[in-house]
């Protein structure tokens, strides 16, 4: 007796037809869901596979998620903690970590992260060796350098979000004194993604006009317009988000998306994202840092060139030696 699939579906080929644009999202916390809804909600992937430690959270958000297979073109969702059910993704998205507990060093918070990551890179890496690797945990720059080690993966396929946030912070409150759409200005912060990010000013332009070339003193101490209090509201921004809600998820799930975007369609868009700079601006260590980099199929293939003032340079310098003080002492790479 035939079933009613039988009876409905009369089989033209049985071969499954493999995923063209699968993407992992590894962490289910606040930013992985964020960067899986934003990812899906953009119909970014064909194919989303989500990893965690901590299994009923993780079969949760899968669920969650299938339940709105109706509202969304994505048509497989999988979860799993064997990364097995991250075989042949195109792009991985890192976000799991550790926080860091009171009293905790920074050197202390980021050699516990790199024992997580000893456990996930290389599975990543197993099951999808040609993939594109964005790295989100934070201390973001010192883990993309991590990952890098970790994985064996060419330079232009280890990427960290970096000051891609950072950035777009920047352009929407910049954006916002003007009275414009955050799109319409342009500028970036560069460096160390958090508290020594580097706003590039003398770059700021709306619609080609320099704004350093109307304001000589813009972003100086000697400005009377004091527009340097922006870069100030974008290094607290993360602070305040989190003093008031707990975390931040929303902003980076987006901006991370939007990096997802030129990978995945190949686009060759230039964004802001931490790639491994030795040899740029003088900077003689392995070490990872945001410079405005061409985005395509295959991560990184190319980074713009800056004529940056000498205090710019300078202080993407300290921050590469800032990360190389860190990176030096970590252990089992
Ligand atoms: N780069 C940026 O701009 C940016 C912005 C916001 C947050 N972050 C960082 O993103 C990270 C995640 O933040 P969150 O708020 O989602 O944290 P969270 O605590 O909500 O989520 C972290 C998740 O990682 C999982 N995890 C821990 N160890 C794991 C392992 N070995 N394998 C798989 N999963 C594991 C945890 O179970 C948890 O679900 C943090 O490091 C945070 O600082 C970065």
């Amino acid at each position: 007796m035939a079933s009613v699939e039988q009876k409905l579906l009369t089989t033209v080929s049985s071969t499954p037809e493999p995923p063209r644009n699968k993407v992992t999202v590894v962490g289910v916390g606040q930013v992985g869901m964020a960067c899986a809804m934003s990812i899906i909600l953009r119909d970014l992937c064909d194919e989303l596979a989500l990893v965690d430690v901590m299994e009923d959270r993780l079969k949760g958000e899968m669920m969650d998620l299938q339940h709105g297979s109706l509202f969304l073109k994505c048509p497989k969702i999988v979860a799993d903690k064997d990364y097995a059910v991250t075989a042949n993704s195109r792009l991985v998205v890192v976000t799991a970590g550790v926080r860091q507990q009171e009293g905790e060093s920074r050197l202390n918070l980021v050699q516990r992260n790199v024992n997580v990551f000893k456990c996930i890179i290389p599975q990543i890496v197993k099951y999808s060796p040609n993939c594109t690797l964005i790295v989100v945990s934070n201390p973001v720059d010192v883990l993309t350098y991590v990952t890098w080690k970790l994985s064996g993966l060419p330079k232009h396929r280890v990427i960290g979000s970096g000051t891609n946030l950072d950035s777009a912070r920047f352009r929407q409150m910049m954006a916002e004194r003007f009275g414009i759409h955050a799109s319409s200005f342009g500028g970036f912060v560069l460096g160390e993604h958090g508290d020594t990010s580097v706003p590039i000013w003398s770059g700021t332009n709306v619609a080609g006009m320099n704004l350093q070339k109307l304001n000589p003193e813009i972003g100086t101490d000697a400005d009377k317009e004091k527009w340097k209090g922006v870069h100030k509201a974008v290094v607290d921004s993360a602070y305040e988000v989190i003093k008031l809600k707990g975390y931040t998820n929303w902003a980076i799930g987006l901006s991370v998306a939007d990096l997802t975007e030129s990978i995945v369609k190949n686009l060759s868009r230039v964004h802001p994202v931490s790639t491994m700079v030795k040899g740029m601006y003088g900077i003689g260590n392995e070490v990872f840092l945001s410079l405005p980099c061409v985005l395509n199929g295959g991560g990184v293939s190319s980074v713009i060139n800056l004529s940056l003032m000498d205090d710019e340079v300078a202080q993407l310098k300290k921050s590469a030696d800032t990360l190389w003080g860190i990176q030096k002492d970590l252990k089992d790479l």
